[in-house]
């Protein structure tokens, strides 16, 4: 008889557990089943009035569903918990990312634009890309690349090293992908390698100690100077439009004999010089093991002077400042 009644009290929590859809029924409930003066503890009561075997089965029959109840109490303050937070999650929610900027969309940054449509231009007559790495040591930065001992160029005043020997540094030109190139190919070699390069330099209008370089090599049977000059002219054209002059003057690069700088005038303005180049010094060619007597053309331009002549930007910060009202205008 008296398990009976514990089934049935054990039903009516189900019932009022399934029922109960907040936390303070949640405690009612509780306290109505377990509580000082609940109905379980009026049959514990009971047990004194039991024979022995009857003590101990009702007892034990008490605890277990005494152990059920408070147990099943739990678990649904649990549910109930994560159902709150849920409905005050789903409330509260709102998205950040709507509305608090303007949103339109991303878009490419000038200078790997200008990058992309120097390669392009490159691409169009056959030219590919390398790549190489902006960490380098000093062989391929100066001494493959012809560059003596007491040039100024190595200085710590003009290079960023890396090491306290001086072998390691990070790159000051991306004329090193030409010997890194070159070492692990054999020509006909047409390659644009577009990259950052890094400079002592003191941040000015035309100077950042961080910018792009864009260096080109072509290496085949007899090539001349002409080739530079034709290869050139056409970059030029194809970058600034038809109506721009272009200008070669001679110049000096350790890595090339003879050197020149490439000056243009464009909307009738001054001359101005917008790359280095040459024919490839024959030293060059031997530091990567080329046969005597190869030749090639190569040359060197600046991404950032490319951009800032095109769109008449005054100060090269531009670049890296990334306010919004420049990066837009392109
Ligand atoms: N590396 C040169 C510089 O950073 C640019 C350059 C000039 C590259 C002449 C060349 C070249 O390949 O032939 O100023």
């Amino acid at each position: 008889m008296a398990e009976i009644n514990l089934d049935k009290i054990y039903s009516s929590f189900l019932l009022a557990l399934e029922e109960s859809d907040d936390e303070d029924s949640l405690s009612r409930i509780h306290k109505e089943f377990l509580g000082k003066d609940s109905v379980i503890s009026k049959q514990r009561k009971n047990i004194s009035k039991l024979s022995d075997l009857d003590k101990k089965k009702f007892g034990n029959k008490i605890k277990d569903i005494t152990q059920k109840i408070s147990l099943e109490i739990q678990n649904k303050k649990i549910n109930l918990q994560k159902v709150a937070y849920k409905n005050r999650e789903d409330k509260e929610n709102s998205d950040i990312s709507i509305d608090w900027y303007e949103n339109t969309g991303s878009k490419e940054h000038i200078i790997s634009s200008v990058m992309d449509e120097v390669v392009q231009i490159f691409s169009s007559i056959g030219y590919t890309v390398a790549h190489g790495p902006e960490a380098e040591t000093s062989w391929h930065n100066f001494d493959a690349l012809n560059t003596p001992v007491w040039h100024p160029a190595r200085y710590e005043s003009d290079t960023l090293y890396i090491d306290k020997k001086l072998q390691n540094l990070l790159r000051t030109q991306t004329s090193t992908v030409q010997v890194r190139h070159m070492k692990d190919n054999e020509p006909p070699i047409y390659i644009v390698s577009p990259g950052r390069v890094y400079r002592s330099d003191q941040l000015d209008s035309t100077h950042s100690p961080v910018f792009h370089q864009i260096e080109g090599l072509a290496v085949d049977d007899a090539i001349s100077f002409t080739d530079l000059k034709g290869t050139l002219e056409f970059f030029v054209k194809e970058f600034f439009g038809n109506n721009v002059k272009t200008k070669f003057i001679p110049h000096f690069f350790p890595f090339t004999e003879p050197s020149a700088e490439v000056l243009v005038s464009w909307k009738d303005s001054n001359w101005l010089e917008i790359l280095g180049c040459g024919m490839v010094d024959p030293n060059v060619f031997e530091n990567v093991g080329f046969k005597k007597g190869t030749q090639g053309f190569a040359f060197g331009v600046g991404v950032e002077r490319l951009a800032m002549l095109r769109h008449n930007i005054d100060h090269i910060k531009n670049f890296y400042d990334n306010d919004l009202r420049f990066l837009r205008q392109f």
